[in-house]
């Protein structure tokens, strides 16, 4: 594939001369590290901890070779020495200056349809990731680090979850997703979504790693009877840090989705040998659905759904018609919203409507026969992060509209959906931090889980 680097003259569409360091902070680097530094999707580059080296030089250093391996991508191509210096010389300074306090969350929202009530859920989680209901009152989340936090009655427990899988807590990875049987009342199951690790191989940096589904059932708030119910092939795991995805979702008749991140390799998500960059269905015992789309396919990975998918992080089922959707992110400029259809390609790394975040140029193109478009992409990138459809008593005028919740732009939008178009897009929730998962909970109340500092806000209409 042909790539062109760009000039960052021209990536940032003004002479690179003459830009502050700043400028070409919030262009290239605030997606992940955050608008204020605080972090999200990659560390935080102002609470004192240097892990790759805290002089001028060492920080230089990582921006311009990057640290690719996490995520980090190289700047030698797209800025000058002479940037990269301003740059790190600006992050000392940001981090001498950091505000040591967070803004107050808001009490309340206004929106077009409600005003909204404020509350904290439950608080004082670390990079909390994903929450699944039982009921109103009792819930799962995990945290990235690797724990499985359980809310019983409305309070959470201070005792993690015991016994639940190791998991490659590194860059991107940990425990990710989880989700809780459709038919939980009588079987129990609990899913759990994470980065698997094998042996470290002599010669290798790193333990290859790959995202593997299991489930299991808490007693005593402990894991028994676990079962994994989705494992790659080994030769297919990676040393990456970057792009496991995932979500799980339930289709009606009871399927289970999950994706995993093209892993940093993007040419693999249009290799059907390959598990990453793709949205796979699975029967909940982890058997595969005879209608696969490549179910008799010898060369691909059965479980595969969909591919060209570069790193879903939010799925959601349509409540009416039951169809899936996942928000994916893109490179700088190329998060997009797609509806999941069987052996359909949604075209990464082929098509894509953004570049990657060194400024080089992926592809030229947005649009090919054969290849999905998305429904919807956010240009620039939110971060797109958690979806869910709301369907519940509580706000009845956001029925069948989807909840997107982002990290970058810290907000929470609803789209307005008429079967494959958006039509109208909201920002109700803006600036109160990162946004991880968002929900629609069992008492039609509105869940937000914020990473940092790791807290859940439930959202309900006033009373007037
Ligand atoms: C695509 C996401 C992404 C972008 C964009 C990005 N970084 Fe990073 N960066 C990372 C990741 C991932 C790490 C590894 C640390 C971690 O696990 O979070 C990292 C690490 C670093 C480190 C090393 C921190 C340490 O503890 O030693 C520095 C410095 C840094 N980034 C600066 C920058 C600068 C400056 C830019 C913009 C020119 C930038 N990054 C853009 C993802 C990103």
């Amino acid at each position: 594939m042909k790539k062109t680097i760009l000039a960052s003259a021209l990536l940032l569409g003004a002479p690179a001369f003459g830009q502050s360091a700043e400028t070409l902070y919030q262009k290239l680097c605030s997606h992940c590290h955050g608008v204020k530094f605080q972090g999200g999707n990659a560390q935080s580059l102002v609470d004192g901890v240097w892990q790759f080296g805290d002089k001028q030089g060492h920080i230089a250093r990582n921006i311009k070779n990057g640290i690719t391996h996490l995520g980090m991508p190289a700047y030698d191509k797209a800025l000058t020495d002479a940037e990269i210096n301003q740059l790190a010389r600006f992050l000392l300074d940001a981090e001498d200056q950091a505000a040591p306090e967070e803004a107050p969350l808001p009490a309340s929202l206004q929106t077009l349809d409600y005003d909204i009530d404020v509350q904290i859920f439950a608080e004082g989680l670390e990079i909390p990731w994903s929450l699944a209901f039982i009921d109103a009152k009792n819930a799962y989340v995990t945290e990235r680090p690797g724990r499985l936090r359980t809310i019983q009655n409305g309070t959470l427990l201070p005792a993690p979850v015991e016994n639940i899988p190791t998991v490659v807590a590194e860059g991107q990875g940990g425990l990710l997703a989880v989700a809780v049987d459709p038919d939980h009342e009588n079987n129990g199951w609990v899913y759990l979504a994470y980065s698997h690790g094998l042996e470290k191989k002599a010669g290798e940096a790193r333990a290859p790693a790959m995202t593997r589904v299991v489930r299991g059932r808490v007693e005593d708030n402990r894991w028994v009877d676990p079962e994994v119910v989705f494992e790659a092939p080994p030769e297919t795991y990676r040393t990456t840090r970057a792009h496991f995805g995932t979500r799980i979702v339930f289709d009606p008749s009871g399927h289970l989705y999950f994706s995993i991140g093209d892993r940093g390799s993007m040419d693999h998500a249009q290799d059907l040998s390959r598990p990453n960059g793709k949205v796979h269905r699975i029967h909940r015992d982890g058997s595969i659905p005879a209608d696969n789309p490549f179910a008799n396919n010898p060369d691909a990975v059965p479980s595969i759904f969909s591919y060209g998918n570069r790193n879903p992080q939010g799925i959601a089922a349509h409540p009416k018609t039951g169809a899936i959707w996942a928000a994916e992110h893109g490179p700088m400029g190329g998060d997009e919203l797609n509806l999941i259809a069987a052996g359909k390609n949604y075209g990464w790394p082929v098509i894509s409507y953004g570049r990657n975040y060194n400024g080089a140029i992926i592809t030229e193109i947005t649009r090919k026969e054969g290849l999905e478009q998305p429904i919807w992409y956010w240009k620039p990138s939110t971060a797109v992060c958690g979806i869910d459809f709301y369907s519940g008593d509580l706000f009845p005028k956001w029925n069948n509209k989807l909840l997107v919740g982002a990290l970058k732009y810290e907000d929470v939008r609803v789209l307005d959906i008429e079967k494959d178009r958006v039509m109208h897009e909201e920002v109700v929730l803006k600036n109160a931090g990162r946004v991880r998962d968002v929900r629609c909970g069992p008492d039609g109340a509105i869940y937000v889980v914020l990473n940092d500092p790791g807290t859940i806000l439930r959202l309900v209409p006033k009373k007037d």
